[in-house]
């Protein structure tokens, strides 16, 4: 949590978001430390990540002050173009985006360099090696080199055999020159083609040098999971079998496949989002307190909880999973096809556009306890969520005012577009007579105000830091893939059949299913 103007702890009472000692929590914290210099290499750099993504996050860096005093940025690709020419196509990218200022614009691009790459050819990977060292000389960059694979994942073994042969991961003992290594997901399409691809990778670079995205976990409001939980002594004595009846992880979404059918009708949501995404908030919710709030520990512990969930029973799929696909239907007022009528996309495609699934993680804390997991294309409304029920009261006083039930707590993350947390309980409500009823106390970010840094931008930060905090570890990246890979495999077994998938219209809340599964 940054700053005490962004806090809004007004709801109940506006003291909550009073800080107890004289010091500030901010003036505790380390602070982030000037980034090393370094030349930052996009390696497909005319895709669509790098002009959505990668350049707009590198920009606002540099408005803000995050990006080290010298840098350099060299984008590479098989198009042909010269550093003038993809200057320009960045600073008309730049300058169509949103709200950004684009006063430093023509600095920025100053730092900006274009290679010609063929991806497979090791000679054109020398060459870039060489380009690299001028680039150092000219504008200090010291030998330190981020490369950000930004190009498609069929490419990845490819490119990073390349690279490895060009000594492109080589760092320096002497110098203290490092080598890092981004990689975008999906990382793999399923257990088999992600351990191929972690043996390709540590042929060339040692787990120190590799950052396996997820982007969610760079969301402000996942950071702030870990902070809730272990920052506080009131919650995590409850943070359990005893007090939490169940657990629901929701990630909707009101966009469809949109120009990517090629991918997703491979991926579908199991490998787009529950592999990766949905996989990670359910760590963050059930892993026990890290040692340190460092890497290695956190993601050992992460490493647990992905061990302890318990495997499908592939004979009883659907009393654990809902799978869909969205049908035509209305999205805020307007009118969208449905799956199998988006561009690239088979007319008869049993790809699953929406899944559910109910998981259990066998181990003392959450013995028996269900973790809802969902998402979903074409939904109603874009929200992430995750909602902690706790249980019901044992017994009810005022079961003769109200009735047999009470609300039991809930307490509510809400990840995006709405950035806060809500704990419902309840209150009196004011009167003559004793009525409980239930009340909400927010606490809610206001992005606006804040150093809020986006999803990219931290991620690009934490690579030029070499904080592998939010990153895969191999190990973390091959379990979420062997938990999920026989379930993939079943359900396309099954979809083949038709037996599993069932339609749901566009602007719904999903399959008709979905309810069932939580009874
Ligand atoms: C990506 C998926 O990883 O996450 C997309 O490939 C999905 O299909 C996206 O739309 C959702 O991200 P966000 O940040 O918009 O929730």
């Amino acid at each position: 949590m940054t700053g005490q103007k962004r806090e809004d702890l007004s709801v109940l009472k506006p003291e909550f978001g009073r800080e107890t000692s004289g010091e500030s929590m901010d003036d505790q914290c380390r602070e982030v430390r000037p980034a090393d210099p370094c030349a930052i290499v996009i390696i497909g750099a005319s895709g669509d990540l790098t002009s959505r993504k990668l350049i707009p996050a590198l920009y606002r860096l540099f408005l803000n002050g995050y990006m080290p005093v010298s840098f350099a940025i060299v984008g590479c690709a098989r198009k042909k173009l010269d550093n003038e020419a993809f200057r320009q196509l960045v600073k008309e990218s730049l300058a169509k985006g949103v709200g950004d200022d684009l006063s430093k614009l023509d600095h920025f691009a100053g730092n900006l360099y274009y290679r010609t790459v063929e991806y497979d050819d090791k000679e054109n990977f020398k060459e870039l090696s060489c380009f690299l060292s001028d680039i150092d000389k000219k504008h200090g960059t010291a030998g330190n080199r981020l490369f950000y694979l930004a190009i498609p994942p069929f490419l990845y073994e490819t490119v990073v055999h390349v690279m490895g042969e060009a000594g492109l991961s080589r760092e320096s003992r002497t110098s203290g020159s490092w080598s890092r290594l981004v990689v975008e997901k999906p990382f793999g399409s399923d257990l088999k083609t992600a351990v191929k691809l972690n043996d390709v990778i540590k042929r060339c670079f040692s787990e120190q040098q590799v950052y396996r995205i997820d982007h969610y976990l760079a969301k402000e409001t996942v950071q702030n999971i870990l902070v809730f939980r272990f920052a506080n002594s009131i919650f995590e004595p409850l943070w359990n079998r005893q007090h939490i009846e169940h657990v629901e992880i929701s990630a909707a979404e009101t966009l469809g496949v949109e120009h990517r059918a090629g991918y997703y009708e491979k991926s579908g949501i199991l490998r787009d989002m529950f592999q990766n995404h949905m996989m990670q908030l359910l760590t963050l919710v059930a892993m026990e307190p890290p040692a340190h709030f460092r890497p290695e520990p956190v993601r050992d512990e992460k490493a647990k909880v992905i061990q302890s969930i318990r495997p499908f029973d592939l004979e009883h799929l659907e009393e654990n999973i809902v799978i869909g696909q969205y049908l035509s239907g209305n999205i805020d007022g307007k009118k969208v096809p449905a799956y199998r009528d988006e561009t690239g996309v088979d007319p008869l495609s049993l790809t699953p556009t929406f899944a559910m699934m109910k998981v259990f993680i066998d181990n003392w804390r959450w013995q028996d306890v269900p973790f809802y997991l969902s998402s979903g294309k074409r939904l109603a409304e874009k929200k992430t969520k995750i909602v902690i029920q706790f249980k019901d009261v044992p017994h009810s006083i005022f079961r003769d005012i109200i009735g047999g039930s009470i609300s039991a707590n809930c307490l509510t993350f809400f990840i995006q577009p709405i950035e806060k947390i809500a704990l419902t309980f309840q209150a009196k409500k004011p009167g003559s007579t004793i009525c409980p009823r239930s009340i909400n106390m927010e606490f809610s970010y206001d992005s606006d105000s804040g150093e809020t840094l986006e999803a990219y931008e931290k991620v690009l930060v934490d690579c030029m830091n070499g904080d592998q905090m939010l990153f895969l570890r191999q190990d973390l990246e091959e379990l979420c893939w062997s938990f999920l890979t026989p379930l993939i495999e079943d359900c396309e077994k099954c979809v083949d059949k038709s037996s599993l998938l069932q339609f749901y219209g566009s602007g719904t809340r999903g399959p008709e299913g979905v309810e069932k599964l939580k009874t």
